[in-house]
């Protein structure tokens, strides 16, 4: 979603929010703009529809001088994708600039009550509402820009993350937050902000966290100074990054993605590094041994994410409800925020994701947490908000996501909620000495696993162009494997943008059968022991109405590679760890078929990474 850049020091501004746009190109945008002002004391505002790159050449003949500034990218929800609607927005007198990531959910009464005292707008946006309302203030109070924010905040309900230059003070960038996301950089004598640390670990590793309903004074001489909306001084903590350059770079690979797919057994091997030990013989995760008994007593868990994160929660329900013997609920984020759940002191509630500031899932935490449960956290980015609005969690350590699809962020999620699984199962005595060895051992094979899977990447990189005029897709799987084929089906619709639906094997008789013909292909993992013949049956069912079959197979599983058409083979491991391995060929086929098919593989139309709105 929006992504927001600022920067004010001694160096130009534009070349650094240009390079910081890019950086935050993965989350997803249809628009762009800067905003500095010029070494002559004029505020500039420069903007256009599509990419960075198109910004910068519509850059080219203009005064784009000037130490301090601020940029955005906009994924549009208020007001078609277009120049007008794209920020930086200037307030009615031309003093004012302001850039915006969130939704600001009384704009249109605030708007009506602006038009009433003259106001005119030139953008179907929330945000203009945002920047003349501050102006308004301003103007009407005599004051000066800090005073007119706060202001201008407090009449406002929604979610912001906003910075805001003001051309009567070149000195001085105000920023505020409320539910999205926003970090300070501090640099010699110069400052950064943005909507993640991606644009900023290249010139300082010290970042500032902004908190809901606080406001930065980021100012060239006196530094970074935050208080809350009502004016009450807050200190904070300076925290060290430690995001290595390269993590956020292609190294040689054509896309993000396909670097992410590969990167996954060393991904898992840092995922696990500390938590089990070499010879597999024990698991400790510090979360659950300062928090032991909260899981042990829990009286049921509750598992809040969305998308892919809500997938990797279907495999957690599984393993926790066979190894701990503990009942686990799975909600979408989006749903449990508003459905009046039933949540009490004795519940854990399990918040997964990858970006630690999806906005549905911030919801359901602080809606969990009001009602008295402790709250866990599973996430990738290190620092984010859900990072530090649960009571505790652990980080899945796969390094920056890029790609809009996720990969590496699943398996590693799936990764966490195994070795939690095993460890709560240890604390509770529902497993022995000998299983919990016999599982970790098997775990820590996993990444020289999936190394031997990606060696097929050619084969299905192969049989993908078999498959790049498909208009829809059946995915099947069963037990463990369910969530797989829910997963599969999203990457696939994702980023190749065709029809493509995950089912539990056995539904297919109950509705989906009736779509079977000669060209649905039916991508079936069948790697469960104790279900094989019952797979077995739903593929022949498939065959019978002379349905494509691609199957994910046990290797040296003869009796449904001759049946099928297509074929991809996984070393032999444990049911519950099959998700880790049968979920990458899924997305090599995903993958391959959206180049194919010339897509945008990255960032793929509509779609956010971090999907900071309701
Ligand atoms: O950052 P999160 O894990 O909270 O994000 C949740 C979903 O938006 C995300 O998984 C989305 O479904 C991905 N694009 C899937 O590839």
């Amino acid at each position: 979603m929006c992504g927001i850049v600022g920067y004010i020091g001694t160096q130009q501004a534009c070349p650094i929010l240009l390079k910081g746009l890019r950086r935050l190109e993965y989350r997803g945008y249809d628009s762009a703009g800067v905003s500095m002002i010029s070494s002559t004391g004029e505020l500039n505002v420069f903007k256009s529809k599509g990419k960075v790159d198109d910004l910068e050449s519509f850059l080219e003949d203009k005064d784009v001088t000037g130490t301090i500034g601020i940029a955005h990218t906009r994924w549009a929800t208020h007001g078609v994708p277009c120049r007008e609607n794209a920020h930086p927005h200037f307030s009615s007198t031309g003093t004012l600039s302001l850039i915006h990531n969130g939704i600001i959910e009384n704009y249109a009464s605030i708007k009506e009550r602006l038009k009433e005292k003259g106001y005119t707008f030139v953008s179907e946006t929330d945000t203009e509402v945002l920047v003349q309302l501050i102006e308004y203030y301003k103007i009407k109070y005599n004051s000066d820009l800090l005073s007119a924010v706060q202001r201008a905040l407090s009449q406002v309900i929604g979610a912001y993350a906003i910075a805001v230059l003001d051309k009567n003070n070149p000195d001085e960038i105000i920023a505020a937050r409320k539910a999205s996301p926003l970090a300070i950089g501090l640099g010699d004598g110069e400052y950064f902000l943005a909507s993640d640390a991606t644009p900023i670990v290249e010139y300082t590793k010290k970042l500032i966290y902004v908190e809901d309903n606080e406001i930065a004074i980021i100012n060239r001489h006196s530094g970074v100074n935050i208080i809350t909306i009502q004016g009450k001084e807050v200190s904070h903590e300076v925290s060290e990054v430690n995001l290595d350059l390269g993590a956020i770079e292609k190294g040689g690979y054509e896309h993000f993605m396909l670097k992410e797919i590969f990167e996954q057994p060393e991904c898992l091997l840092n995922c696990m590094r500390g938590r089990i030990n070499d010879e597999g013989t024990d698991i400790r995760f510090s979360s659950i041994i300062d928090y032991g008994q909260r899981f042990i007593n829990a009286r049921r868990l509750v598992i809040v994410a969305c998308g892919t994160s809500w997938h990797a929660g279907l495999i957690g329900k599984s393993l926790i409800e066979n190894f701990c013997r503990i009942p686990v609920e799975v909600a979408y984020a989006s749903e449990f925020r508003y459905s009046n759940p039933v949540i009490s002191e004795e519940d854990v509630v399990i918040a997964i994701s990858q970006s630690g500031e999806t906005a549905d899932t911030l919801a359901a935490i602080e809606l969990a947490r009001s009602k008295g449960a402790f709250v866990y956290g599973i996430v990738n980015s290190v620092g984010s908000s859900i990072a530090r609005n649960t009571h505790t969690g652990s980080y899945i350590h796969v390094g920056p996501e890029i790609g809009v699809a996720s990969t590496k962020a699943f398996t590693g999620q799936v990764t966490v909620l195994s070795m939690l699984a095993l460890c709560i199962a240890k604390e509770r005595n529902t497993i022995t000495q000998e299983q919990l060895q016999e599982a970790l051992q098997e775990l820590l094979r996993i990444p020289d696993k999936i190394r031997e899977v990606l060696k097929q990447n050619d084969t299905i990189a192969s049989l993908s162009r078999t498959f790049t005029y498909a208009h829809n897709f059946i995915y099947l799987g069963r037990g463990y494997n369910y969530p797989v084929a829910l997963e599969g089906a999203l990457k696939l619709k994702e980023i190749s943008y065709i029809h493509a639906e995950g089912y539990p094997a056995a539904e297919m008789k109950h509705g989906p059968i009736a779509l079977i013909d000669a060209e649905m292909p039916v991508v079936v993992v069948a790697t469960n022991k104790a279900l094989y013949e019952k797979i077995l049956s739903n593929i022949q069912e498939i065959k019978a109405r002379q349905g494509r079959v691609i199957a994910v197979v046990v290797k040296g599983d003869d009796t449904i590679s001759k049946l099928v058409d297509y074929v991809i083979e996984l070393p032999e491991t444990v049911e519950f760890l099959y998700p880790l391995l049968a979920s990458i060929p899924l997305q090599l086929l995903a993958y391959h078929i959206a180049v194919c098919k010339g897509k945008n593989v990255d960032q793929p139309r509509n779609l956010a990474k971090s999907v900071t709105v309701e």
